[in-house]
């Protein structure tokens, strides 16, 4: 599967992300970056060919896949396996990875070998990294690697411990105030994008206004560049209340425990398989090998 990007094949590229939020026509809705996450090939490809223009394999991985109840315990090789079953689904969206807690928070060297993995192993072409001020060396490292960086600020999970819990940020005028250094030091330090997660609306506008990378809400208002919600709370297939931002689309857990009581009954029943879903003696099934059953 191809993913170089050519010129005019539709390939998302981080310099047409940066191109559409320097044009003139940016804050056009129909310009808006539309972001969601995916952790498995064939919800990646479905999100691809219905035109999402970024694909993160989040670290939300750890709640929504793993069963985990934070991101934090998920582990680097968990997320090269994901991102590398992601990448076979994804031609034209841009692919992004997050960075796993703990494995950009020893020396810039160790971050720099683990982003490196993601680039050459799983075929990602953007890290994701949580932090605003205190991550400029790092996103300045791993640019200069030519390594390109989404930064993401504001509500950041892998903080949960410090912080306390997830909580909306920059409510007080000094965290406001924190969160736009945040988001101007990610930028200054060469990020392509900026994740702005559970802040409010006004302060996610302003810094909008203010830089010249996308912003990318989440829980953040309506007037950032581009949105993301992670893809099991859109689509209904979570177990716990979805926070008020993340809108439902559909209700595939529904649909999915319906199809599987079904089925269940069918077998009990003796309704499934039918004899138009068996084989016959000396038929061969169209379009499938059966291997021949020897001894
Ligand atoms: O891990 C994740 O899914 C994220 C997005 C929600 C921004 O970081």
């Amino acid at each position: 599967m191809s993913v170089v990007p050519t010129t005019g094949n539709g390939k998302v590229t981080v310099p047409d992300l940066l191109q559409r939020k320097s044009a003139a026509d940016s804050q056009l809705p129909s310009n808006k970056i539309v972001c969601l996450t995916a952790y498995d090939y064939p919800t990646a490809r479905l999100l691809d060919e219905a035109g999402v223009d970024v694909i993160l394999v989040g670290d939300s991985l750890a709640m929504v896949a793993l069963g985990h109840d934070s991101t934090l315990p998920v582990t680097l090789a968990e997320m090269l396996h994901h991102a590398r079953a992601v990448r076979r689904g994804v031609r034209r969206a841009l692919l992004v990875a997050d960075m796993p807690f703990g494995s950009y928070h020893a020396d810039t060297a160790e971050s720099l070998r683990n982003a490196v993995r993601f680039i050459k192993e799983a075929g990602v072409e953007a890290v994701k990294v949580e932090g605003g001020e205190r991550r400029l060396e790092l996103i300045a490292r791993l640019t200069e690697a030519e390594i390109p960086v989404m930064g993401h600020v504001g509500l950041t999970p892998q903080s949960v411990n410090a912080l306390g819990g997830y909580r909306v940020q920059g409510k007080t005028t000094d965290s406001a105030e924190q969160l736009l250094r945040d988001a101007r030091a990610v930028e200054a330090a060469g990020a392509f994008a900026v994740v702005l997660e559970a802040v409010p609306r006004e302060l996610a506008t302003q810094i909008t206004r203010e830089l010249r990378i996308p912003t990318i809400g989440i829980g953040a208002g309506p007037d950032c560049d581009g949105q993301i919600l992670v893809a099991n709370d859109m689509l209904g297939l979570t177990f716990e209340p979805s926070p008020k931002f993340a809108r439902q689309y559909a209700k595939v857990g529904e649909i999915i425990s319906k199809a599987v009581r079904e089925y269940c009954d069918d077998v009990r029943n003796g309704n499934f398989p039918s004899d138009a879903e068996s084989y016959h003696a000396g038929q061969v099934a169209k379009g499938r090998k059966l291997t021949p059953i020897t001894g």
